[in-house]
């Protein structure tokens, strides 16, 4: 038994060095959060995901650990097509299979060759279960390839990922999974709750500057897109709580004034200045059942810790 790669649409369409100067040049600097990532940034966010100050990742394994059989209960999806978004090292969803008994499990990331070791890794230990990896931008187009069963697809995206998309992002990407549960699916969706702000902001500048070298390392990823010459010397890591939006931020701030240049352009930076690289939205219960239901979707549980730091929701077409 061997799983099927398909890499349906590609990460780097578009002009990604042309996109990263306009944003950089921007008067409000930005640069999207994507670069975060890559060779040595998937690593240092693999590190976040143990440290005490981080709470998402243990808090909703938690949550697994005690809920997963009522969520399975509540959905009512046996013999599924599970559906893994973002699945990276194809880590959290097997937990899953004892409890929705996939006869197809789909993990999708950006690119498709993040997933053929773990994947093939994973076929071994699960022979019976057909095993079809995707490579595809699904933050903003979700294709999915045709040997993909359309039968009761359970899609699941778990670790609060949601939380780097606005309102308007968040609610098109809900409403492209909802075309694509045909009726009979479901959707299993990880977010992190408001809670006290001295909390939210040790998770995202945490005591070690692990998430501070995680923030400065995007300089390396950009200047190897772009071409430009930036310092990660010269910047420094800054994670705030947005309470009128209700999310956390992180910016690179400019210790000295610099000029950074690259191919045809250049844009100075004076000390303090920050470039923005990061949301992460927060809600409460009540938000985000009502952001399901702008995108066609009915909550049919939610699941939470006892802090109720964070929620699993569990939603079908309205
Ligand atoms: C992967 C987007 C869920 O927002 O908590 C962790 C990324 N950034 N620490 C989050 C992140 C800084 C993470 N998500």
């Amino acid at each position: 038994m061997r799983p099927d790669f398909f890499q349906t649409s590609s990460p780097d369409s578009g002009d990604p060095a042309a996109e990263l100067r306009a944003g950089i040049a921007n008067s409000q600097a930005h640069v999207p959060p994507w670069y975060l990532y890559g060779e040595i940034g998937s690593r240092l966010f693999d590190v976040i995901t143990v440290l005490p100050d981080y709470y998402p990742t243990r808090t909703e394994a938690a949550i697994f650990t005690e809920h997963l059989p009522a969520m399975a209960k509540a959905t009512g999806i046996q013999d599924c097509t599970l559906i893994d978004l973002g699945a990276g090292n194809c880590e959290k969803a097997p937990k899953l299979f004892p409890h929705v008994q996939p006869r197809q499990y789909v993990p999708v990331d950006i690119s498709v060759d993040y997933l053929r070791g773990v994947l093939t890794q994973l076929q071994r230990e699960h022979p019976d279960i057909e095993m079809v990896g995707v490579g595809t931008d699904f933050s903003n187009n979700l294709v999915l390839p045709d040997c993909v069963h359309s039968e009761r697809r359970l899609f699941f995206y778990p670790g609060s990922s949601i939380g780097n998309f606005d309102q308007e992002h968040a609610i098109r990407f809900l409403q492209q999974i909802k075309s694509q549960l045909h009726g009979d699916g479901a959707l299993w969706l990880g977010i992190d709750l408001i809670k006290d702000h001295q909390t939210l902001e040790r998770a995202y500048d945490d005591d070690l500057g692990v998430t501070a070298a995680f923030n400065r390392n995007l300089l390396r990823n950009v200047n190897r897109i772009a071409g430009t010459d930036f310092k990660p010397r010269d910047w420094q890591h800054v994670a705030l709580f947005n309470t009128r939006q209700n999310r956390i931020e992180m910016h690179l701030e400019a210790t000295n004034a610099v000029t950074v240049t690259w191919p045809g352009g250049s844009r100075h930076f004076s000390a303090k200045e920050r470039m923005h690289t990061e949301n992460s939205y927060k809600y409460t219960p009540d938000a985000f059942r009502e952001l399901l239901a702008q995108a066609g979707l009915r909550t049919v549980g939610m699941w939470t810790d006892d802090q109720q730091w964070f929620a699993f929701f569990a939603a079908v077409s309205a």
